[in-house]
């Protein structure tokens, strides 16, 4: 009876307000109603593990305040990707049209990240990018409704060159896949390795998510340089670094990349990763006690260790929360929700973080070395580095 009358007397005020034009019926129910979240998001393929330390760290933030979103329960809604380009307007369409979120959480792959880029600037609705570091999503194509917690691809790249020609290697190969990410991450690795006095002797690449190296490590073993610098990631990444060593050039040639190389695959990879060298937003070994108690808290919860993805969705989870808690709960009133995340401080396990003006990670870039199944500090390689944010005029 009393939740009856509650319901009726709650429509009532809403007809009167919406017929004073003082408030609009759909703001009260997007206030009463939960807060709806959808995760788009790699559950198959090369990058699956990728997908669910993402959404394990969104989940872990959120829990961490009572699964609450400025007062308001949440509602998930969760699609598989499955890191193809594709079917990444479709998806996102999927979970905007019919599911109705009020937020869109994804993806990993640049490519699709595309797809849900058209479908968050055709529909308006607010896209946290937890993972693809494509450039356009915070250069040209920036928008007032996207925001990346992670990285461009190349900020960690930006931080490669010089360390390497600091360890006296001055003739670099470089590998990757070739797709958006691989490109972005070589832009930043060519202009650091040069600007710092190294030579690129060769550029090789091969289609995502093709795992078939062996032609490419003989020519790199034919080509002798000083070092080898790459991007790749997640179960291709395993792959390479076992074929690496596996041709012999691990003691040969040292390898160096772009810091997802070895994010989540120490346990796959084996000794074969050992020395590899990467600049990252994070490491495991970070001597603070937020990534401490982050670490432990994360290993409890899940029963594995956390990756720089669980830390990029954990932060992914930190935004969300604090731009809710700044609108109570009102999504809707999207000023107000914009503003408060563009002016967000991520108390991150990776280190404070600001937002740039172009919605992408001012960050400190660590330069790591593995050790024991361990992404080790070394020292940080880039204090505070902003992605260039070329071409973004908010609209
Ligand atoms: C990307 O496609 O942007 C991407 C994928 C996996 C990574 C990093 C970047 O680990």
């Amino acid at each position: 009876m009393t939740s009856r009358r509650l319901v009726l007397s709650r429509s009532a005020a809403v007809i009167g307000a919406a017929s004073t034009g003082l408030l609009l019926p759909q703001i009260v129910r997007a206030q009463s109603a939960k807060v709806r979240v959808g995760f788009m998001l790699p559950y198959t393929g090369t990058f699956a593990q990728l997908g669910v330390a993402i959404e394990n760290g969104v989940r872990m933030a959120l829990a961490e305040q009572g699964n609450k979103l400025g007062g308001r329960e949440i509602e998930w809604f969760k699609v598989d990707d499955e890191s193809e380009p594709s079917k990444g307007i479709e998806n996102a369409t999927r979970l905007v049209q019919r599911d109705k979120v009020d937020v869109l959480i994804g993806t990993v792959h640049s490519g699709v990240q595309m797809g849900i880029h058209k479908v968050a600037r055709d529909t308006g609705v607010l896209n946290i990018i937890p993972n693809a570091g494509v450039h356009a999503a915070t250069r040209a194509l920036c928008a007032p409704n996207v925001f990346r917690t992670s990285f461009s691809n190349a900020q960690p790249t930006l931080a490669l060159g010089k360390a390497m020609v600091d360890k006296g290697h001055k003739k670099a190969v470089w590998i990757t896949w070739k797709y958006a990410a691989g490109d972005d991450a070589y832009e930043g690795f060519k202009e650091s390795y040069t600007k710092a006095g190294g030579t690129i002797v060769k550029e090789l690449g091969l289609p995502f998510p093709n795992v078939e190296f062996q032609a490419l490590l003989t020519e790199i073993a034919a080509l002798k340089p000083d070092a080898v610098a790459c991007f790749f990631a997640g179960g291709g990444a395993v792959k390479f670094i076992r074929d690496y060593a596996a041709a012999g050039l691990k003691d040969k040639i040292p390898l160096y990349g772009s810091g997802f190389l070895t994010e989540g695959v120490l346990d796959a990879a084996g000794p074969a990763a050992d020395g590899i060298m990467t600049t990252m937003h994070y490491s495991d070994s970070l001597d603070t006690p937020r990534n401490k108690n982050f670490r432990l808290e994360y290993a409890k919860q899940f029963k594995m260790q956390p990756d720089v993805y669980a830390v990029q969705g954990y932060d992914s989870g930190l935004l969300l929360l604090q731009g809710a808690a700044a609108v109570k709960g009102d999504l809707s009133n999207k000023a107000a929700l914009y503003k408060a995340m563009e002016g967000a401080t991520i108390d991150s396990p990776r280190g404070k973080w600001t937002m740039s003006k172009s919605h992408n990670p001012v960050q400190d870039i660590y330069l790591r070395v593995v050790q024991n199944k361990e992404n080790k500090v070394v020292g940080v390689a880039a204090k505070a580095l902003a992605d260039p944010g070329t071409g973004c005029r908010m609209g």
